[in-house]
């Protein structure tokens, strides 16, 4: 689906006037609340978003535990990227809230995320293939002697980017070699490890292992793993594979029709579960699109 435009959407009973609850979809009663006693680093509220006349975002409520990492399923175009947007300030909700460690924040940009621990990656995002590895690890961010407009500490900083490359798991050959001379795999991990450099509590991950190989994609997957279990870091990654995801994933949310329409521990679901889940709501789809040909 290439979009859910609203007069697109099937009728019966689902998204009558302004109701925010979810479609009638096959995956109805798969979303749990959130238990009060749960320790949530992030929670966003009845989120929605439009550009133009298409409406992207319904009503989406997404919640994630400290050290959780949680899988985002959901067909092209069904607003995956947005949310991502949304949750890393990039870009604003028309309406819902969202809180941080349970404090309401509201973002204006991405700095005002990052102030709050959260840091979104994708694949090439935001690396200079021109500067090494430790310039990218310290873009913005660069130690000098004599405050801001001073000499750049670049020993420092080689020594800082060798320290925490090694403490994470990253191999490099130098820190002095250029990023665009990395390989994908590589680059994801300069990436997350610039991310969580700065602190980051919180990782934002849009399909942080498209097209890669399976050498370069277990790369990300260790590093990925090592940040949340060693690190604490909680995530929220989206990916196509369902193989990365069940490796991955502590939880699985699939968004659909702009709601999250099913929430499953990974531990209470498997891959077939999931190809069956998707392929039924296809159908259905096609039988809604059938019945309005007639009609
Ligand atoms: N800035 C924008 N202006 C207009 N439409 C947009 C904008 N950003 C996204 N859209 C539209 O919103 C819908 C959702 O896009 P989004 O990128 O969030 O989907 P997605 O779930 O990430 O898809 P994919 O799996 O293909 O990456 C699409 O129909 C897209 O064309
Ligand atoms: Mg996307």
């Amino acid at each position: 689906m290439s979009g859910a435009l609203e007069a697109d959407l099937p009728e019966p009973g689902n998204n009558v006037g302004n109701d925010t609850s979810p479609p009638r979809s096959s995956l109805v009663g798969a979303v749990k609340s959130s238990h009060p006693h749960e320790d949530l680093v992030l929670r966003a509220e009845k989120i929605k978003k439009s550009f133009g006349a298409l409406v992207v975002l319904r009503g989406v409520d997404i919640r994630l535990r400290r050290g959780e990492v949680l899988g985002l399923v959901g067909d092209n175009g069904s607003g995956k990227s947005t949310l991502m947007k949304i949750l890393c300030g990039f870009q604003r909700q028309d309406d819902g809230e969202v809180f941080v460690n349970e404090k309401h924040v509201d973002f204006h940009s991405v700095q005002d995320a990052r102030n709050e621990g959260i840091e979104a990656v994708y694949q090439d995002l935001a690396l200079v293939p021109q500067l090494t590895v430790y310039q990218n690890l310290f873009l913005n961010r660069e130690l000098t002697r004599f405050g801001k407009i001073g000499w750049l500490k670049n020993t420092s900083m080689r020594r800082l980017s060798e320290q925490y490359l090694a403490a994470i798991g990253v191999k490099v050959a130098s820190v002095d070699a250029l990023v665009g001379s990395l390989s994908g795999g590589q680059r994801q991990a300069i990436a997350l490890a610039r991310a969580t450099r700065q602190d980051a509590e919180i990782l934002l991950l849009d399909e942080p292992l498209a097209a890669m190989g399976a050498k370069e994609s277990a790369l990300v997957i260790n590093l990925v793993k090592d940040l949340s279990q060693n690190h604490g870091v909680s995530m929220i990654i989206i990916d196509h594979n369902y193989t990365h995801l069940f490796e991955l994933c502590d939880r699985l949310n699939i968004l659909q029709e702009g709601y999250i329409t099913y929430d499953q521990e990974i531990s209470d679901t498997s891959i077939g579960d999931l190809n069956e889940l998707m392929i039924s709501e296809y159908r259905r789809r096609v039988t809604i699109g059938q019945s309005e040909l007639k009609a």
